[in-house]
């Protein structure tokens, strides 16, 4: 933890984590966003590398994964906790990640609600949008080269 981030921003497993991470996701996807949980849980997560947050007392506040092939997502941080910098942190931690391993883009399916806190990052919109579990989504790319 640090003054300007007093939280604590890890990269875990879905092996040590899950319960954690599933807690995140649960709240903000299966119960406020009505998503499917057959939707929400797929074989990918032991695959990913998992971002957890965490609060001074040690709750699960906000998660993301990162898939092998580029693609963000699962991108959740809970509604208390929104607009206090820690969806970037998250954000910015993935992309860190990402130009360690020498990615050279990163992709992702946004909500619309969500495309400007993207675009902040430079991310761009690609394509047409589409519907993804009930919620309206459009592609967007950034190049890490
Ligand atoms: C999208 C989400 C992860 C953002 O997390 P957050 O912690 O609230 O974001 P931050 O506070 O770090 O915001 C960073 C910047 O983006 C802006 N921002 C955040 N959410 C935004 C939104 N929905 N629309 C427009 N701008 C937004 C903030 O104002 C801030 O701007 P600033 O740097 O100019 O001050 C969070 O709103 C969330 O979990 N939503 C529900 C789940 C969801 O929709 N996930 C996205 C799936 S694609």
């Amino acid at each position: 933890m640090s003054d300007d981030f007093p939280y604590r921003i890890e990269i875990v497993n879905w092996r040590n984590k899950e319960s954690n991470l599933r807690s995140v996701r649960s709240a903000v996807f299966i119960a406020e966003q009505n998503v499917p949980e057959e939707m929400e849980w797929d074989s990918m997560d032991q695959i990913c590398t998992h971002i957890l947050v965490q609060d001074f007392e040690g709750n699960s506040i906000g998660t993301a994964r990162l898939l092998p092939d580029g693609h963000i997502g699962r991108m959740a941080v809970l509604k208390v906790w929104r607009r206090k910098g820690i969806g970037a942190a998250m954000l910015r931690r993935i992309l860190q990640e990402m130009r360690a391993l020498g990615m050279k883009k990163a992709t992702l399916h946004a909500q619309l609600t969500a495309v400007e806190f993207y675009e902040k990052f430079g991310f761009q919109k690609r394509g047409k949008e589409f519907m993804e579990a009930g919620i309206p989504h459009i592609i967007m790319v950034l190049d890490l080269s």
